[in-house]
């Protein structure tokens, strides 16, 4: 990587940009005028989001010393900032740095790491997602990463579950993952939280339930997709066989539960107990069966999915912008949020930023 220096000055962005290169000042007008997405527009923003940051935290003493230091690199995937005080700051004031770039630029950025008397980050640049599709019996493309589409290996790492909230880009999501598992025809039941989004593809699903009020329907589907599951897994272990992929004949299952949350916030007490003890041994037997959960919900709520539930679902994906607590809640860290077609991702400890394709054929 060859690190170059943040001219320190205040000078308007347009300047800037010229000074930046003359070049790049080409690709931007031409993206400003054609409206077309344009790499350049986008290092030229994050650069100058960064310069007006050092040029905020910097001060410039009666010799004309700068006190800080700042280094980029860039390829078309992200910026790589390095940065280093020269007065005497601890480092928290790195940590507010970083926070001011993210306040001020809508990119994903990785947390602050020390390297060689530097501290380290990188901003994620937009990624265009990849409209294609890859599923197998062990694996699926959940979205495209700075590498590519990332796939998401369900056989090792089991069960999924989705945060967003309202208008985030949930369903947007499941959208991609059932247009996937689709298309190679594997089961999907589904339990519909809010009885619209999924009922116009009900025929698509082995079997397909709406939220109701007394939860019977709900019950009778989970306990069903269990039995199914428990009946799979007794004539595995009768033939010796310890994993659905160890039999060629045998295909993954999926049970999409949309509104985890909503499902069992509108539950009574017996119901919730009930439902909670279905959802566990779905997920304690399902891996070895190939049996796997999909579930989303709004938000992260203590009372209903703690930890030990949370810890066994072993991707984990927050949809664009959520609140503090539940990217806490979900990652264990703090994060910031995206806009919309973005996600942060955790598969099994991998924290990742994906974008989402937008399909919206149903
Ligand atoms: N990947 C994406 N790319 C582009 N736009 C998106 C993407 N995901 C969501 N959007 C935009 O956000 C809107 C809302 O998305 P979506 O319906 O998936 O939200 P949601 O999280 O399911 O909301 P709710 O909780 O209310 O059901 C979409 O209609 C679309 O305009
Ligand atoms: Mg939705």
């Amino acid at each position: 990587m060859i690190y170059k220096k943040m001219r320190l000055c205040n000078i308007p962005t347009f300047t800037f940009y010229l000074l930046k290169s003359p070049l790049m000042c080409i690709h931007f007008l031409k993206s400003k005028i054609t409206k077309e997405h344009n790499r350049y527009f986008e290092v030229l923003n994050i650069l100058n989001t960064l310069r007006i940051e050092c040029s905020n935290y910097d001060t410039v003493n009666e010799k004309g010393k700068h006190s800080l230091k700042c280094l980029y690199d860039y390829d078309n995937k992200s910026i790589y900032v390095k940065l280093r005080f020269l007065r005497k700051v601890n480092e928290e004031e790195y940590e507010k740095f970083r926070n001011s770039v993210d306040i001020h630029c809508d990119y994903g950025m990785s947390n602050l790491t020390t390297k060689k008397g530097y501290f380290h980050f990188v901003v994620y640049m937009k990624l265009e997602p990849l409209y294609e599709t890859s599923i197998d019996k062990y694996s699926m493309a959940i979205g495209t990463y700075h590498k590519g589409l990332l796939t998401w290996n369900y056989a090792e790492y089991p069960h999924i579950l989705v945060l967003g909230e309202t208008g985030q880009g949930k369903s947007v999501f499941i959208r991609y993952l059932l247009k996937e598992i689709f298309n190679v025809g594997y089961d999907v039941w589904c339990i519909d939280g809010k009885k619209i989004d999924y009922s116009k593809v009900k025929s698509m699903f082995k079997q397909y339930c709406a939220n109701d009020s007394n939860k019977s329907n709900i019950i009778l589907t989970l306990e069903m997709f269990k039995d199914e599951m428990q009946l799979r897994y007794d004539s595995m272990v009768q033939r010796g066989i310890y994993n659905y992929f160890e039999d060629e004949s045998l295909e993954p299952v999926f049970l999409l539960i949309d509104e985890y949350l909503t499902i069992i916030e509108t539950a009574d007490k017996k119901e919730q107990t009930v439902i909670k003890k279905l959802v566990s041994e779905i997920i304690w037997l399902g891996r070895a069966a190939g049996y796997f959960l999909i579930v989303t919900m709004q938000r992260a709520d203590a009372k209903y999915i703690d930890g030990a539930i949370r810890d066994n679902f072993a991707c984990r994906v927050v949809v664009g912008k959520a609140s503090k607590e539940s990217y806490s809640m979900i990652f264990d860290r703090k994060l910031n949020g995206f806009e919309k077609g973005r996600a942060w991702v955790q598969i099994n400890n991998d924290l990742q930023i994906i974008s989402i394709p937008f399909y919206n054929d149903f």
